[in-house]
């Protein structure tokens, strides 16, 4: 049980290390790995959500994840917006807070700066 604190701890600064400058001032930082999981889940149907994803079955029009990441001003303020807004194209999307956190963050980690 003593270590047990510790670890957690490890891991929260791990996960913050991670995520990118512009989604700390934004959000607090979600779980990566499961938001890169949950996107290759829910979201690959349409989107390229990973740069080594195999044979994409993409719906035309919809950006990949790294083309959105690095959209002109993009932020996770906007993202949360995005994803909290009724979608025309992604009608019955709704995630969970905790979801939406870890999407983001994952979104996110595709910037190139
Ligand atoms: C049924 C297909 C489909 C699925 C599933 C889907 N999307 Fe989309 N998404 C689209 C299309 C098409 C667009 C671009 C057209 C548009 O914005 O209307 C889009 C646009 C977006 C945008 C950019 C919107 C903007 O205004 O720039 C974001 C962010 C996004 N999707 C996130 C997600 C996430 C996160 C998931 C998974 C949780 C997801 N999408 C699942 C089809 C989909």
């Amino acid at each position: 049980m003593p270590a047990r604190p510790a670890v957690a701890l490890g891991l929260v600064m791990a996960l913050t290390a991670a995520v990118p400058a512009s989604a700390q001032l934004a959000l607090p930082p979600g779980d990566l790995r499961h938001g890169r999981d949950f996107a290759l889940q829910t979201c690959a149907v349409c989107h390229v959500v990973a740069p080594e994803q195999l044979s994409p079955r993409r719906v035309a029009r919809a950006p990949s994840f790294s083309a959105i990441a690095n959209s002109e001003g993009m932020n996770g303020m906007k993202l949360q917006a995005i994803l909290s807004s009724p979608h025309a194209v992604m009608p019955n999307l709704i995630l969970t807070p905790e979801e939406a956190s870890d999407v983001i963050t994952y979104i996110l980690s595709l910037r190139r700066r």
